[in-house]
């Protein structure tokens, strides 16, 4: 769509009448406060209208498609949740984890008979044969490439958490064997389904922005998030899991790529370790913060204070419910969760805490990137610089700048607006994600997913460029 085309859409709703042209048809989505025609938001900006509808998460399907959810952890038990939400649309027939009282507690939830409960991910395949429409990997980064490459195989369709693989040919020798199997495989690249992100990418393709010239993105972590996950948490080391630029930041990396819609050509990347290292331990900080550390009160990072009073990240402790700070503060001090208790400068991690990158894409787009550890929130910000227009967002609303009327226009479409879209992570994304990749599978049509395997590898060679680029200090050409 051309730009004046979008900006008469604009205008012509924001009048309250009715579409014309290239928008006819395009239901209002956004913040729609009275049918008589929109009316200024909170902060007196006009919403922005006439982007593509947001259809509910209920999946259109023949039937609800049979899943093994293989690691049910977290995100396993973050994408078996649809299935209660919407059993017309998924059924949880099988689980797998290493340990069992995670899949007692999943299989319990799902009625999962006995013979379908499996321990590691080789019992779900020891058989040879297919026992489900498809499987779920949501075992650790280092642990995606063995079950992906079996199952594919065995001929299930695959949902894929991030990031594909930790290593380049591992990642080639997925998408080839996808290829070769014509298999349903969609990567977690859960952003691209965030009804946020979809609308500022449509806003960009309107042309309402004019051309792309360059964009800032940031992803601000957390202080604590950071210390949870990529400290004393699984993401702690390179070495166990992956660079924390596929590990944590794959998303930003495709979300650019997705926005620009050009290839990305090199990238030039720095970062480091520079405050979580033993030799910024203050003096007589012992070696977990529940053995009574004198410094606790000045510490942001004490793990007393994050898990037990602030009940931030306590996923990992299978509280199953329970979160009185007692109970808590005994899985701290239980051997088989201990590692979140101790001092964030006595750990053996060694991921970067700040990490920035610029790229260059086709047609001289640019793009610059910065993760941060040392921030009080998350969402990541995003700036995009147009010919004719400038957008900035904050992961939950963003205004566009056009250049000649030089007025702003809101998107801030409460998730929580969008019925279901509320209870799903990652503002929306995760189960808008689910619901595509059923019926993706449903109708054996892989062009149904945005974040396709194809797609996904792109963004994962610009992480592992990004990585060289860090390392040898010099830029780096995408290959
Ligand atoms: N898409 C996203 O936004 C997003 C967000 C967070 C995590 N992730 C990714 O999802 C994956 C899982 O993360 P998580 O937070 O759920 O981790 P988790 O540790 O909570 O869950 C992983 C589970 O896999 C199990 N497991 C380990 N080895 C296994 C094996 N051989 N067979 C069967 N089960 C095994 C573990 O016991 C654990 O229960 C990771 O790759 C992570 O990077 C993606």
């Amino acid at each position: 769509m051309k730009r004046r085309d979008f900006l008469k859409g604009v205008t012509l709703l924001a009048a309250g009448g009715a579409l014309a042209g290239p928008m006819a048809g395009a239901a209002e989505i956004i913040s729609s406060p009275s049918a008589a025609g929109p009316a200024p938001d909170d902060k007196g900006i006009e919403p922005i209208k006439g982007l593509t509808p947001i259809r509910p998460l209920d999946p259109e399907v023949s039937r609800p498609i049979s899943v093994i959810i293989i690691g049910c952890g977290n995100r396993g038990r973050t994408y078996a949740g649809f299935a209660k939400k919407f059993p017309a649309g998924m059924k949880v027939v099988g689980v797998s984890d290493i340990l069992e009282h995670r899949t007692k507690y999943l299989g319990d939830q799902h009625n999962v008979t006995a013979e379908m409960r499996f321990g590691h991910f080789r019992e779900v395949f020891a058989s040879g044969k297919k026992l489900a429409d498809a499987v779920v990997i949501a075992t650790p980064d280092d642990r995606h490439y063995e079950p992906c490459m079996k199952a594919l195989e065995l001929g299930y369709d695959v949902l894929l958490e991030k990031p594909v693989a930790p290593t380049k040919k591992e990642c080639e020798n997925i998408r080839d064997m996808v290829k070769k199997t014509g298999r349903v495989v969609a990567l977690c690249h859960v952003l691209r389904y965030a009804p946020y992100f979809m609308a500022l990418r449509e806003v960009v393709k309107s042309g309402a922005i004019g051309d792309v010239i360059n964009v800032q993105h940031m992803e601000p972590i957390q202080y604590a998030h950071m210390a949870h996950s990529y400290v004393r948490g699984n993401w702690r080391r390179e070495d166990e899991t992956t660079p924390i630029i596929l590990a944590k930041s794959c998303h930003d990396l495709d979300i650019l790529r997705w926005i620009i819609d050009k290839p990305c050509k090199y990238i030039d990347a720095a970062g480091s370790l520079s405050f979580f290292r033993e030799e910024n331990a203050p003096k007589d900080a012992p070696k977990y913060c529940t053995d009574g550390c004198p410094h606790q009160k000045e510490c942001p990072y004490d793990a007393v204070e994050i898990y037990t009073h602030l009940k931030q990240h306590t996923g990992v402790f299978d509280l199953q419910g329970n979160k009185d700070p007692d109970f808590i503060l005994s899985r701290l001090k239980d051997p088989r969760y201990n590692s979140y208790a101790r001092c964030v400068f006595h750990c053996d991690n060694d991921q970067p805490d700040h990490y920035v990158a610029i790229m260059g894409f086709e047609d001289g787009i640019t793009a610059s990137f910065s993760m941060d550890a040392f921030a009080p929130k998350g969402g990541r910000r995003t700036r995009i610089m147009g010919t004719m227009g400038y957008i900035e967002g904050d992961s939950k609303s963003f205004t566009v700048t056009d250049f000649l009327t030089r007025t702003p226009k809101l998107w801030n479409h409460e998730v929580a607006e969008i019925g279901e879209y509320a209870n799903s992570g990652h503002g929306g994304g995760d189960y808008r994600l689910v619901r595509d990749w059923l019926e993706a599978v449903d109708r054996h049509d892989p062009d149904h997913l945005s974040s396709s395997i194809d797609v996904a590898f792109e963004s994962h060679m610009m992480g592992f460029a990004a990585e060289r680029s860090r390392r040898t200090g010099k830029k780096e050409k995408i290959k």
